[in-house]
């Protein structure tokens, strides 16, 4: 099977179709990487070139020695990755040192992978010893209300996951470990992705202030999931204080009953 056809290059596309619907990827906006199952590195085996020159990726994720990830192209439109695949993503392998990578996949005619390819890896780098393993998918999106919400809220995490979390009843079930937020830093470098893979020790979801938002998560259904539930709670909000306000709420108290019933753990420091 090409591959083109493997399933999770369809769910791919799927996802960044779905993504592209949404708004939270103009022109090039966004980028969205995988981590490919062992079972999906053997099928790809007889499909790839291993014989092209690693480039340095700008930091170190020792524990992602020898992984592949599809990753999107810097420069690349979101909305063109259903339509034609090879020119907006590819496959990356890192090497044995975990501070190189190469293009043994797609992203042809000179592409590159995204710009944010640091804050991707040492996010996955991070999620991967938390998760054992379990979370393969970083997904970066430009959501409009979440963008927004940064100019108006104190740029602090705690601010922002009460009242997200407080938008919408299912929020503290789907995000328990709350958002983390980074001030406005230049984007595509080291500097961001450690303050973000920082972040990322803590929570599933870090905003970017005045850019966007990082999602963390098992597989692309989950992590589209978090983003949509996450976004969609900033576009209550932005309604909210646009009429005016809330006059009334979810309290604390039902938080911690919530969280009973649910059976998840939410952290008193949001409660206050
Ligand atoms: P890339 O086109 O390099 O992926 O960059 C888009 C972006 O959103 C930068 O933060
Ligand atoms: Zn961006």
């Amino acid at each position: 099977m090409a591959i083109a056809d493997m399933h999770f290059i369809k769910e791919f596309q799927k996802m960044t179709n779905d993504a592209w619907l949404k708004g939270w990827h103009e022109r090039n906006g966004g980028n969205i990487t995988y981590r490919l199952t062992k079972d999906e590195s053997l099928c790809i085996s007889g499909f790839i070139d291993e014989n092209v020159p690693y480039k340095p990726i700008g930091v170190t994720v020792k524990n992602l020695a020898n992984e592949y990830f599809l990753v999107t192209g810097s420069g690349k439109f979101i909305r063109n990755i259903s339509l034609d695949l090879e020119a907006n993503v590819g496959i990356v392998k890192i090497d044995e040192t975990g501070e190189n990578y190469k293009i043994v996949w797609g992203l042809i005619n000179g592409a590159r992978p995204t710009s944010e390819l640091p804050s991707h890896l040492m996010s996955h780098s991070v999620k991967y010893a938390q998760t054992n393993g379990k979370h393969r998918v970083i997904m970066h999106s430009h959501a409009t209300n979440l963008i927004a919400l940064t100019f108006i809220l104190p740029l602090d995490g705690v601010v922002f996951t009460r009242e997200l979390w407080e938008m919408a009843t299912e929020c503290p079930v789907v995000f328990p470990s709350g958002i983390g937020v980074v001030p406005w830093m230049v984007p595509g470098g080291a500097e961001i992705a450690e303050a973000t893979s920082e972040l990322m020790k803590k929570h599933d979801i870090v905003i970017w202030a005045h850019h966007g938002v990082f999602c963390s998560g098992e597989d692309l259904d989950l992590t589209f999931g978090l983003m949509d539930t996450v976004e969609k709670s900033a576009e209550i909000l932005v309604k909210v204080l646009s009429m005016g306000g809330k006059r009334q709420t979810i309290t604390s108290q039902n938080f911690r009953d919530l969280a009973r019933d649910f059976n998840v753990s939410i952290s008193e420091e949001y409660l206050k």
